[in-house]
């Protein structure tokens, strides 16, 4: 007789990028490369402790006092800090006290408090997320019982945006509808909304009423702190109200320490209040209070005019390595396969490269180079160095020349 309770209970598939991360762990060669999840690694494949990092983390041990729960929003000073970062310190919305920002787990979990919050505030609205977009958005935004539906982005034959269509759609969804939006290095594709459309984007939200929910992971990746937070400046100047995400996983490096920031842009002091009081009771059935550790590393650092400026030149050379990687996947792919045009990887910004291969030359590159991707052809550019990317090449063109 069968005496479990669980005895029903089916294995979920993997998750399609951590999936790949623990796929790529159990595989024995020496050969193996993960080009699967967006974690950026140093000349070296270290996934680097950053100086910044190292030193804040000293003096915190030296100071820190206490492990009595943290408050429901996390590090005050954190998420000043954080709206520094995403507004620039002089910004009109900060001025006036109408931003709420709330410290999450990591830029999953700010987005999963900002859906939380969207269900309790508008139950019936529909989210959009571009089509493609990173494949944690709609799992996550649909397990929180929201309806998700897709707009336009990337146009496969050019390699680049449809902005037409794009533009086109936003102007059609019902008025009142989240728009999930990646502020820069869009995930997966590496193509970025321009700011001639940003300001279309920002105009159409505005006249159609529009609920923009911007998601920025990596702030610092495309071209510089303040140039990445583009459109988050330009939501405010253009008084729209909306939501943002933001993680400092990538650019702090610091991925296990989960440190992320919910914050809302409402209409005034008192709205924010508000806003923060009910995303606290949606952290308190959750998680209950955020960690600490990250958010003070991150507070330390960011509050420290010498701590921030080393982390600035940090952060400028992990970008810098990037492009000059990005610049030699094309540089060995061209002379690997010198019939066909990956030029337009040169464009994409971040850590990806929407590659173009095909699910199944991305599973051959895994059975039989040990080469770890996504199905969808994602390719982590952050994760090649002058070691591995001939033979990265080398295996991608054995690949496709079949
Ligand atoms: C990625 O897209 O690889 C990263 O954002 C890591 C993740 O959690 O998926």
């Amino acid at each position: 007789m069968n005496t479990s309770f669980f005895s029903t209970i089916e294995t979920a598939l993997p998750d399609p990028i951590l999936g790949v991360t623990e796929a790529f762990r159990a595989d024995p060669s020496p050969d193996k490369v993960n080009l699967g999840v967006g974690i950026y690694q140093d000349g070296t494949g270290a996934v680097p402790l950053l100086a910044c990092v190292k030193e804040a983390a000293k003096r915190w041990l030296a100071q820190e006092d206490t492990k009595a729960y943290l408050p429901i929003d996390g590090v005050a000073s954190f998420n000043t800090a954080t709206q520094h970062n995403l507004f620039g310190s002089a910004s009109q919305a900060l001025v006036e006290k109408r931003v709420a920002t709330i410290q999450s787990v990591g830029g999953s979990g700010a987005l999963k408090l900002g859906i939380e919050f969207i269900r309790l505030a508008f139950p019936q609205t529909n989210v959009y997320v571009s089509d493609p977009s990173w494949e944690n958005h709609r799992v996550l935004f649909e397990a929180a019982g929201a309806k998700v539906l897709t707009y336009p982005y990337y146009d496969p034959q050019t390699s680049g945006l449809r902005s037409d269509a794009m533009l086109e759609t936003l102007r059609a969804v019902p008025s009142g509808s989240v728009i999930l939006l990646h502020a820069c290095c869009h995930n997966p594709t590496g193509v970025d909304i321009g700011k001639e459309e940003w300001d279309q984007v920002a105009e159409i939200c505005s006249q159609r009423g529009l609920i923009p929910f911007l998601d920025i992971a990596y702030q610092g990746f495309a071209v510089g702190l303040d140039e990445d937070a583009y459109p988050i400046r330009l939501f405010v100047d253009k008084g729209l109200t909306f939501l943002v995400a933001s993680s400092y996983a990538k650019s702090f490096a610091l991925y296990r320490e989960r440190a992320g920031a919910l914050s809302v842009v409402t209409g005034s002091s008192k709205e924010a209040a508000a806003v923060t009081s009910q995303v606290k009771k949606i952290v308190r059935t959750i998680y209950s209070s955020p960690p600490s550790y990250g958010a003070q590393i991150v507070s330390i650092v960011l509050n420290d005019p010498t701590l921030r400026e080393q982390w600035i030149n940090e952060l400028s050379a992990m970008r810098t390595r990037i492009q000059e990687m990005r610049q030699h996947f094309v540089n060995e792919l061209r002379v690997a396969l010198p019939n066909h045009d990956f030029s337009f990887i040169l464009k994409q910004r971040g850590m990806f490269s929407y590659s173009g291969l095909s699910a199944e030359i991305v599973r051959e590159l895994r059975a039989k180079n040990h080469i770890y991707a996504l199905e969808s052809g994602r390719i982590c550019v952050a994760s090649m160095n002058t070691k591995n990317v001939q033979y990265i090449c080398k295996s991608i063109a054995e690949a496709l020349s079949k």
